[in-house]
């Protein structure tokens, strides 16, 4: 974390998990747990459906609430899609655009994800874009190139004056939901890598000012050790968001 220069963000991923039945005691149960938020800024990005429940549960606190993903179409014939206009309208702050399990099982290809980035920029959502490298990528020792691939194609189009806005999530894909987590040194470097892109499309003073998270098994005992490092900015949390305890320990962590 670099606070002078940046945003700490802690977001929780519920991926296709929770019901809406359950989001008030999740709300209830996090604010008791986590004390004054003071340094870094929060969110739960959860399934479409629960979006308005969760805008209710968190009206009175400096909890955001994102979405987990945004049509790239603007608006008309797209049965199934939701736009960035309506979840701007709802009162949504953040989306996750472009997570590996999107690009994975929904085919979802890296022009496709600049397009939701643009979509979403133009709605005033914050999207948070994630890249990141296989198990194979990382042993050929290509995850640098991958990655830089990757941010370049997802930022194509977007201007300057919109990219304070954007965040990148670092995922390597092979610490998601396996409870491998990259060492706070793996992260960092990589982090940096991203940010050196940044600042070859952009120039040192915005890529100072991005945020860039680390996700993959981050949790409530690893979590003070990887945000310690200067170019991780926060977390993109799936598995140890689901238990409002945990998730108020990360913050905790992050609020230091
Ligand atoms: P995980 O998921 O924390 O369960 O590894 C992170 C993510 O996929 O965003």
């Amino acid at each position: 974390m670099n606070r002078k220069y940046r945003k700490t963000v802690i977001a929780g991923n519920w991926k296709m998990n929770m019901l809406t039945s359950e989001v008030k005691a999740y709300a209830d149960t996090l604010r008791a747990s986590s004390g004054k938020v003071r340094h870094c800024e929060i969110a739960i990005c959860a399934p479409f459906v629960m979006l308005p429940r969760l805008i209710k549960s968190f009206r009175d606190c400096r909890i955001a609430v994102g979405a987990q993903n945004v049509s790239d179409k603007d608006a008309g014939a797209y049965t199934g899609e939701v736009s960035a206009a309506q979840l701007r309208d709802l009162g949504i702050k953040y989306v996750i655009v472009g997570h590996s399990e999107r690009r994975a099982y929904y085919g979802e290809t890296d022009e496709i994800v600049s397009a939701k980035v643009r979509a979403a920029l133009a709605a005033g959502l914050i999207p948070i874009v994630c890249v990141g490298e296989t198990l194979e990528q990382r042993e050929r020792g290509v995850t640098e190139e991958h990655i830089s691939m990757q941010v370049k194609l997802a930022l194509g189009g977007v201007p300057a004056e919109k990219m304070r806005r954007v965040i990148i999530a670092y995922e390597p894909i092979w610490a998601i939901g396996t409870g491998r987590t990259a060492t706070a040194s793996e992260a960092n470097e990589v982090c940096s890598r991203i940010r050196a892109v940044i600042r070859s499309l952009y120039g040192a003073r915005i890529a100072r000012a991005v945020t860039i998270q680390y996700g993959g098994s981050m949790n409530a005992s690893n979590a003070a050790e990887l945000l310690s490092m200067p170019d991780v900015d926060g977390g993109l949390i799936g598995g140890a968001s689901l238990d409002p305890e945990h998730f108020a320990a990360i913050i905790e962590a992050a609020n230091q």
